[in-house]
């Protein structure tokens, strides 16, 4: 039986088997429970509607690289997390694989999050639980009172070539406008160099947007999470033996391949939007969300995808660096972003995700607002609007964001 049909009798059998409704059940529980009975038939792994024929082709063999399982002679290792993108990006969205980091405050003990975090370990911040051609220490942190671990669910890929295309005037405009704003919301550009290089780009990818183009997010995910040493990053990712090359000698991943597989994920069409614009999207403006949410921005005329040339980029992200407060901090920082600093999630396909927020805290949008909730957070102003609302208010928001 497909997935999709399995998962949607059980979810019916289980609404079935369900009590009948109690009538204590407050507003909050019943608008997560309608969110709950949202059921999607419709697919995003679709590529963009315009391509030309030799584009096509290259969608389906970077689709390959994205589904393929890397083996130890193609240079998995020595120490990875998971052996093939889809294990993390299924059907292109969230997950099932994870990726954990782990910090430590400093020994003095220093507040939540402050200038005292650092990487569990000189080899990084990063678990790296398997290991292959001829390993045999995986690189994992063990757990004691001064480390935190937290647990980082991938973001979808889909829609992820027009968040590249944005052009960089219309996220320094948004940066501007936060810097002049009163209020709580600020909201920064991350700068990122790409290695070797001395001029500073965006950065736009990643949950702490530390990387500025697909091409290196590609190459850094071959690296980091897969052991798979490329042109770009040409060095095996830490392990406790100290190895510097696995079975395949040399490089494992040519630039060509970075290439197709980065182009793959360009080419991935924005999941049909489902919300109409109405009360919902009004309100979305109203309570604050769309200040970080940013609805649309302006593409690069000259982007080489003419599908996402010149276009006006329904992203729902101004893809700048928040401080979300100590509630949503990690304590990691990553390229620009300081330890409680998120960039904001662009709001693509979310109903092709399993759980919300870096590490899938929240089970429902409702949830996923309120804990954009926290001592320091930016969000707090929003957070209090959204709670303000009546109940169907806040019922035509959530409709509104999960249709999104
Ligand atoms: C072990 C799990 C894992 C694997 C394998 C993996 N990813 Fe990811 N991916 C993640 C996580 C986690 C993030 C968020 C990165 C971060 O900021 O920490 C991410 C982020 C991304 C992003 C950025 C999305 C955004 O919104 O900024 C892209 C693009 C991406 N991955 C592509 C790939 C490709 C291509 C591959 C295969 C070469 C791959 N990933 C393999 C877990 C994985
Ligand atoms: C100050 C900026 C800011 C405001 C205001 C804000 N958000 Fe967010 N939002 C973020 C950031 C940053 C994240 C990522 C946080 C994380 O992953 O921990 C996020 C994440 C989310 C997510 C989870 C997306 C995902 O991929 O898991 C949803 C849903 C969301 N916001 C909806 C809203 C709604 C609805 C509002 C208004 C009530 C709102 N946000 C207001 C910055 C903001």
């Amino acid at each position: 039986m497909p997935r999709r049909t399995r998962a949607l009798l059980l979810a019916l059998l289980a609404a079935c088997a369900r009590a009948p409704e109690d009538s204590t059940v407050d507003a909050v529980e019943a608008v997560e429970a309608s969110e709950a009975r949202v059921v999607r038939t419709d697919r995003a792994d679709l590529p963009v509607a315009e391509l030309e024929p030799e584009q096509l082709t290259r969608f389906r063999e970077g689709d390959g690289l994205f589904e393929a399982v890397y083996r130890e002679v193609d240079g998995l290792g020595p120490a990875y997390i998971r052996a093939s993108c889809s294990d993390c990006h299924r059907e292109d969205g969230r997950g099932p694989g994870v990726v954990t980091r782990v910090v430590q405050t400093s020994p003095i003990g220093a507040s939540l999050v402050q200038a005292g975090w650092s990487p569990a370990s000189p080899l990084g911040d990063t678990e790296r639980p398997y290991v292959t051609a001829g390993a045999t220490i995986p690189l994992l942190f063990p757990d004691g009172p001064e480390i935190r671990r937290t647990q980082r669910l991938p973001p979808a890929v889909f829609g992820r070539g027009l968040l590249e295309a944005i052009a960089d005037a219309e996220i320094e405009r948004l940066a501007r406008a936060a810097a002049d704003r009163d209020g709580p919301v600020r909201g920064r550009i991350a700068r990122v160099r790409l290695p070797g290089a001395s001029e500073e780009l965006i950065g736009r990818f990643g949950l702490k947007a530390a990387a500025p183009t697909l091409t290196d997010f590609t190459a850094r995910a071959l690296h980091g999470d897969m052991g798979l040493t490329s042109p770009l990053y040409p060095e095996e990712a830490p392990n406790p033996e100290g190895l510097t090359d696995d079975a395949k000698p040399g490089v494992d991943v040519t630039l060509e391949d970075v290439e197709l597989l980065a182009d793959y994920v360009r080419m991935l069409a924005l999941p049909t939007r489902t919300s109409a614009r109405g009360e919902g999207a009004r309100l979305f403006e109203e309570v604050g969300c769309a200040t970080c949410h940013t609805p649309s921005l302006r593409t690069r005329p000259d982007y080489p995808l003419a599908a996402w040339a010149d276009v006006d980029a329904f992203v729902y992200t101004d893809l700048l660096l928040h401080d979300m407060g100590d509630g949503l901090a990690d304590g990691v920082r990553e390229g620009d972003a300081g330890p409680r600093e998120w960039r904001t999630a662009p709001l693509i396909g979310l109903r092709f995700l399993p759980a919300y927020l870096h590490d899938g805290r929240a089970p429902t949008i409702a949830a996923a607002i309120r804990e954009h909730r926290g001592p320091g957070s930016e969000a707090n102003d929003a957070v209090a609007a959204f709670d303000a609302l009546g109940d169907e208010a806040r019922r035509a928001l959530i409709e509104f964001v999960s249709g999104l």
